[in-house]
């Protein structure tokens, strides 16, 4: 690996300030600091109980620091994982823990980090980016786009009534955490390797999960775990929180249609419980085609991965597409400049290629644009009439259209 990790001095940005900020990976007697600037910089107070799981699951990662001094004054977080998208899994980086400080905010410091973490992927050969945002203005102007959406459920009791449900012959019952930690990680991966959108998550990242920490329960109970066996195999499990009535589900990983039904019926017939609210559930879960009365559940579309092509030519090249299709696509990329230029794509279900070109552009777009229709969640025609995307040749919309879309909604079933 050729990029020097040890210190990266940058002068941060600007009038605004004269403070020099350095940048490099933490030590491991440096983690305790990092994780209390993590905390901080999400408006906590650092927990001391939930620290041993935190350090693992930091330690697994790569813990970049921006300090003023010896003071920890921003925090990126990046896991090593594989993303899956149409054809096969891709290395990706999780952005995770990302923050700067109240005291050091919008003095660059997170531009900076950014731009370090770019070009240290890209050395990785780390072909994707992505992460859940916590607002959508942040991350656009680093090439990232929305490539997946979620849906929030909400549904009051009285209107829980199925009109269409399979033959469910299963059981369900709960687990605790050590059998949970060796059953969820397969279900989720039958329920989702062909998913666009899914990560694989690491076991330290597992582990953080059912450490369940406190701040994350947003003064709800600590999860309640349930799986479903049919003849003691296990085909799905819901995790869930219960506060002030309501039922909130954390996670519904069904590997299969029966599971579906049965872990939803399961949820809504909670005793005491008036309301079971579900959010990040993939758009074309087919719950409100179950229901007697599907106008009554209350649906709520947002963002939820945020995706970076790192490598635009690698992203292109090494995936499948849903028909045949050859598009010169010209691309934009002020942060990553290594990406930008024409390239030629011509790809089909069974692989693609990719190369750089002179020809005259089909689409002319950003990096980030692309990644927003990459998954499929976004159409081309769509970004074209939203302003994001240029149509040069005619019929180049469909033609994108055609080979990114997914059979599949495109959605992040878990939290990393
Ligand atoms: C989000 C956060 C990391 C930004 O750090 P920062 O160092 O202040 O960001 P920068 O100074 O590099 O900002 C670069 C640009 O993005 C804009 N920006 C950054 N965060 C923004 C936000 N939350 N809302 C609106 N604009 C924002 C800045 O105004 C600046 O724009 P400009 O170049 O036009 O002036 C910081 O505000 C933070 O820690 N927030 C709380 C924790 C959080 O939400 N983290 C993100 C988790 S996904």
């Amino acid at each position: 690996m050729g990029f020097d990790f040890e210190c990266v001095r940058v002068a941060t940005a600007t009038a605004r300030t004269s403070m020099e900020t350095r940048l490099r990976l933490v030590n491991e007697d440096e983690l305790d600091e990092y994780a209390r600037a993590v905390t901080r910089g999400f408006g906590h107070h650092f927990d001391a109980n939930i620290f041993e799981s935190y350090r693992a699951a930091i330690s697994s990662g790569r813990a970049l620091a921006a300090f003023d001094g010896s003071d920890i004054v921003g925090t990126v977080l990046s896991y090593s994982l594989e993303l899956y998208v149409p054809g096969g899994m891709l290395p990706a980086t999780l952005l995770d823990s990302v923050t700067v400080q109240p005291t050091h905010r919008r003095q660059g410091i997170l531009t900076k980090m950014t731009a370090w973490s770019m070009k240290d992927f890209h050395e990785r050969g780390e072909v994707l980016s992505c992460l859940g945002a916590s607002e959508s203005v942040i991350y656009g102007r680093f090439g990232y786009g929305p490539a997946t959406l979620q849906v929030d459920f909400t549904l009051e009791r009285p209107h829980t009534k199925f009109s269409h449900f399979p033959e469910v012959g299963g059981k369900l019952r709960f687990v605790e955490k050590p059998e949970a930690s060796s059953l969820f990680p397969g279900i989720t991966h039958r329920a989702c390797s062909e998913r666009p959108g899914y990560l694989k998550g690491s076991e330290k990242l597992w582990d953080l999960y059912f450490a369940d920490p406190e701040p994350y329960r947003e003064s709800a109970s600590a999860l309640f775990m349930v799986v479903y066996e049919e003849d003691g195999r296990p085909e799905g499990y819901v995790t869930y929180r219960v506060r002030e009535g309501r039922v909130i589900v954390h996670e519904l990983m069904p590997a299969t249609r029966e599971a579906h039904a049965a872990l939803w019926r399961y949820c809504f017939g909670i005793d005491l419980m008036h309301t079971t609210h579900a959010p990040k559930r993939p758009l074309d879960d087919p719950l409100p085609w179950m229901l007697a009365d599907p106008r009554r559940l209350r649906q709520s579309v947002r963002d939820d991965l945020w995706l970076r092509l790192v490598d635009v030519r690698e992203a292109l090249a090494r995936r499948t597409y849903s028909s045949e299709g050859r598009l010169v696509l010209e691309i934009s990329d002020a942060f990553c400049p290594w990406n930008e230029g024409r390239y030629v794509l011509e790809g089909g279900p069974d692989g693609a290629d990719c190369r750089p070109t002179s020809s005259e552009p089909d689409l002319v777009l950003s990096a980030g644009d692309l990644a927003a229709g990459y998954l499929g969640a976004i159409s081309f025609t769509n970004l074209c009439i939203a302003g994001r995307a240029e149509e040069r040749r005619k019929g180049a919309l469909e033609v994108a259209d055609a080979m990114f879309r997914s059979s599949q909604a495109p959605w992040w079933p878990n939290d990393f």
